[in-house]
């Protein structure tokens, strides 16, 4: 290319800049204009410095980084701006303290207005002739200036917040919400992948450099979390409920007394907000705003979920389809702490204060929302504020771990095998007792005379049902937690022919839609709605669910198989997801001698030993193990200690075993625990419900061996 060549192409570059610079400024006029002289002027609290600073200061930053040692004769238009007009650049000077910016009553809004005027002369000459090695300052100029209007716009807020006038800064009517389905969640495998700004192109210096980030597999909501959902949370007891917050965060929720989003007040029998349109009532439909991180941190624990990390949301957002509201409604708070990517360099001199010096205590957010200038944001924006601010315009976008996704059986299943072959005890989970083989030989325990659970259940569960089925509210929803054959289902929904709606959960999709259509054949009247998840996960209900009262019920003692840490949890979990109001039907095996016990466990006809042996040969099969299955000894033993039966598989000499290339040792007579099942006593069972959000409305025992039936209610 020769040196002509090049001449038109920088003439035009510069001339974009000129009308980018150009449009930028005068936005920024146009967001002040509906704000009076006081309005510009005040200061509500010391975060948000008054509109008329926001207009000098973006001046100020061209002033002193382009035109002064830029602009040959370029004279600074007051002598003391460089000090009430410096926001926080120390390499530049001493400046207004921030708190005391509305103090600055001179100059006035219109002598700003002519300091903008100044600077925008100065910045035309510049621009006529400008050296392209300072093109890149200019850019960082106006992006910094939309900054400070998407500032304008959150201190009007703020200030128009504090008076009871509850004034309106723009008139028309809010942003319409259309109904919101239930979120999806958009899975992602994770793995190596590429985060951060390329060289190419605008961005911040926090935004590079472009790195590697290895993620694992995780899902994204494909929507952000609306107020009618937060709403859910603030009935379910959200605010009150130390177990969701992080201590930082309760701690807050304590001083500050919060107990709804930043603008929210409660009157005349429901919640309004104040947006830039006045204050109106809160819209169900419209993604949750102004909530802290600590707050949305608290929604997704509740949820059942988790934040996103700022890896996963910029991979998502690049690579995936299907996910609305990125960068159009509300900045998305990410669980990651603002920090230098590995290899960040702040720039030289007093720019290099940008970004780089906030790095400590801040978390960071992804997208862009409703008040941000159009094409201000990208994916590899890095916004970030404390964990406690809620002025701006935040919302929650969920993410959760994908490891207990159906869609990888195999892959969670070789890393919970080789984890647990790790251990110092070596254990596998009993939820991969299932397979095909798995299920049948489960099928035939509950046949054998020795497992008395699965026939003791039903029978109690026949002669309870019409009382049970007496705490079922017309119009119910009948939830049920890893529904199987829904057979135990049967018993109920006969004896409760008002429940309307029946959502059974379970991870594994053919199952589900096989027993979904035998229930939907023989139950006419009852609207069928499965959900194909693993039911401990599970985050919200379908359409159908949706305003109806909600029962829900886990049979057949499946709480047992669960450490007690991980039953409460899966029991909050059903609360979050079955909502204030609802009643959990529960089944679970109770103490009782142990020649009972181990019997139940130990078959004589060596069901169960097949059952458990099986998880050695599914090993084998599926992740290429070379497993003497013969080798191993089924033993089931009581604990009395921790109160469950156990069972193991004991290795009957010195052997190995390989699963994926990993070699694992066992010594004669070492175990390999399988599985434990909790027995429970009435007020054992009763106590564990309470921790997970529950009371014990009503108990039906058998007689021995004994089994209960728990009908719960939500605290
Ligand atoms: C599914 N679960 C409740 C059974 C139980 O009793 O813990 C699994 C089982 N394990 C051996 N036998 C049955």
């Amino acid at each position: 290319m020769t040196p002509s060549d090049d001449a038109p192409l920088i003439t035009e570059a510069a001339s974009a800049l000129s009308r980018r610079y150009r449009e930028v400024r005068a936005r920024t006029e146009s967001l002040a204009a509906p704000l009076s002289p006081e309005d510009q002027a005040a200061q509500s609290m010391p975060d948000a410095s008054p509109t008329k600073w926001h207009l000098a200061h973006t001046s100020w930053f061209f002033e002193t980084f382009l035109l002064t040692p830029h602009l040959d004769g370029y004279g600074v238009f007051g002598p003391a701006f460089g000090y009430l007009f410096n926001s926080y650049y120390e390499a530049v000077g001493p400046r207004q303290p921030r708190p005391e910016r509305g103090l600055i009553t001179r100059p006035s809004a219109s002598q700003v207005l002519a300091y903008r005027a100044h600077v925008d002369t100065g910045m035309a000459q510049l621009l006529a002739d400008l050296p392209p090695a300072l093109a890149p300052l200019i850019e960082l100029g106006l992006a910094h200036e939309e900054q400070h209007q998407e500032l304008i716009l959150m201190v009007v807020l703020h200030l128009f917040s504090r008076s009871v006038l509850s004034p309106a800064y723009r008139s028309g009517p809010a942003a319409k919400f259309a109904a919101v389905a239930p979120p999806r969640w958009r899975r992602f495998e994770g793995g190596l992948v590429e985060i951060g700004a390329e060289a190419r192109g605008f961005a911040f210096d926090n935004e590079t450099p472009r790195h590697k980030v290895y993620l694992q597999p995780f899902a994204i909501a494909d929507r952000l979390v609306t107020n009618g959902e937060w709403l859910e949370f603030m009935q379910d007891g959200g605010y009150r409920r130390p177990e969701l917050w992080l201590s930082d965060g309760w701690a807050t929720v304590q001083a500050e007394g919060w107990d709804a989003p930043f603008y929210w007040r409660w009157e005349e029998g429901g919640w309004s907000t104040l947006g830039l349109e006045g204050r109106l009532p809160v819209d169900p439909r419209a993604p949750v705003l102004h909530v802290s991180y600590y707050e949305a941190s608290a929604y997704a624990e509740w949820a059942g979920a988790r934040l996103p990390n700022e890896a996963e949301w910029e991979h998502a957002a690049v690579t995936g389809e299907g996910l609305a509201q990125l960068y159009d409604q509300a900045w998305q708070w990410t669980r990651s702490a603002y920090d230098a990517y590995p290899g960040f360099h702040p720039g030289p001199g007093a720019v290099g204060e940008y970004n780089g010096k906030f790095m400590s205590g801040q978390m960071t957010l992804r997208g862009g929302a409703a008040i941000t200038p159009p094409g201000h944001t990208r994916p590899t924006y890095r916004n970030f504020f404390h964990p406690a601010q809620r002025w701006m315009f935040s919302g929650v976008r969920l993410a959760r771990d994908a490891a207990a996704k159906a869609e990888t059986p195999n892959a969670n299943f070789a890393e919970d095998v080789v984890e647990g072959l790790s251990q110092a005890t070596k254990n596998l989970s009993p939820k991969y007792f299932y397979d095909d083989e798995g299920s049948r030989l489960f099928e035939a325990i509950c046949e054998t005379p020795e497992y008395y659970p699965t026939r003791t259940e039903l029978a109690l569960l026949k002669d309870a049902a019409p009382e049970i089925a007496a705490h079922i509210s017309d119009g119910a929803v009948l939830v049920e937690f890893g529904s199987g054959a829904s057979l135990k289902t049967r018993v109920l929904l006969d004896a409760a022919p008002q429940a309307a709606v029946y959502v059974p959960i379970d991870i594994s999709p053919d199952a589900l839609a096989q027993a979904a259509a035998a229930i939907e054949a023989d139950y006419p009247h009852l609207i069928v709605s499965p959900l194909a998840d693993d039911f401990t996960a599970a985050l919200s209900l379908p359409a159908a669910a949706r305003g109806r009262p909600r029962t829900g019920f886990f049979p057949g003692s499946t709480i047992g198989n669960f450490a007690p840490s991980d039953a409460v949890e899966f029991l909050v979990r059903a609360r979050g997801l079955l909502g204030s109001g609802a009643q959990f039907i529960v089944g679970a095996d109770l103490v009782k001698d142990e020649a009972t016990l181990v019997a139940a466990y130990d078959d004589a006809a060596g069901v169960t030993a097949a059952f458990n042996r099986n998880l050695l040969t599914r090993i084998n099969r599926e992740l290429g193990g070379d497993f003497d299955v013969s080798a191993f000894e089924h033993r089931a033993v009581w604990n009395a200690g921790a109160s469950r039966m156990e069972m193991w598989l004991m290795s009957a000499r010195d052997q190995e075993a390989k699963v994926l290339d990993r070699t694992f040792r066992f010594r004669a007579g070492e175990g390999l625990h399988t599985e434990n099942s909790y027995k429970f006593t009435p007020e054992g069972f009763a106590a564990l419900a309470e921790r997970g959000g529950w009371s014990v409305m009503r108990k039906w025992i058998s007689s021995a061996p004994e089994f209960g039936i728990f009908l719960l209610s939500a605290i």
